[in-house]
């Protein structure tokens, strides 16, 4: 099992900034992610909250289970010391993701303060991001 736990606004894919995050859907990008999953012989689940402490709630979940993470923070990527706080207590691999690059962005993404704390980062490749995040998690989980 691998969660695929996603931060605000990302259920709005689609309507939100196509320029920046593309015409694709939040439900497109769950059938990638469970497809993915399927190539890789791995579960996936993909979650999607607003809310801070439910994805808090959800990392904690994921820390005592020992299942490993592809995070997408979103704009909490920026400036949550308590979701860099519940990353840390990680117990499995925990890649962030992004879809645009925040880099080539706006000054205020180009800070991560849970990057430090994730196995590593990947960004910029569109909703690609995913499955690339995918693959490198199952990879390491397999050894
Ligand atoms: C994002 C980048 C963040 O800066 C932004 O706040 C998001 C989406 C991305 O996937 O490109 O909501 O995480």
């Amino acid at each position: 099992m691998i969660y695929v736990l996603n931060g605000p606004n990302l259920r709005r894919l689609g309507t939100r900034e196509p320029d920046v995050y593309g015409a694709e859907t939040f439900a497109d990008l769950t059938r990638l992610c469970e497809d993915t999953g399927r190539e890789l012989g791995i579960e996936v689940e993909v979650r999607q909250t607003d809310d801070e402490a439910t994805m808090i709630g959800w990392l904690h979940e994921a820390a005592d289970h020992r299942i490993p993470v592809v995070l997408n923070p979103a704009a909490f990527t920026h400036y949550s010391y308590a979701l860099r706080d519940a990353i840390a207590q990680r117990t499995a691999p925990l890649v962030e993701v992004h879809i645009s690059n925040p880099a080539a962005r706006e000054e205020f993404r180009h800070t991560s303060v849970v990057a430090g704390v994730a196995t590593g980062t990947i960004a910029g490749f569109g909703l690609r991001s995913y499955v690339h995040a995918l693959r490198a998690v199952a990879e390491l989980v397999r050894g």
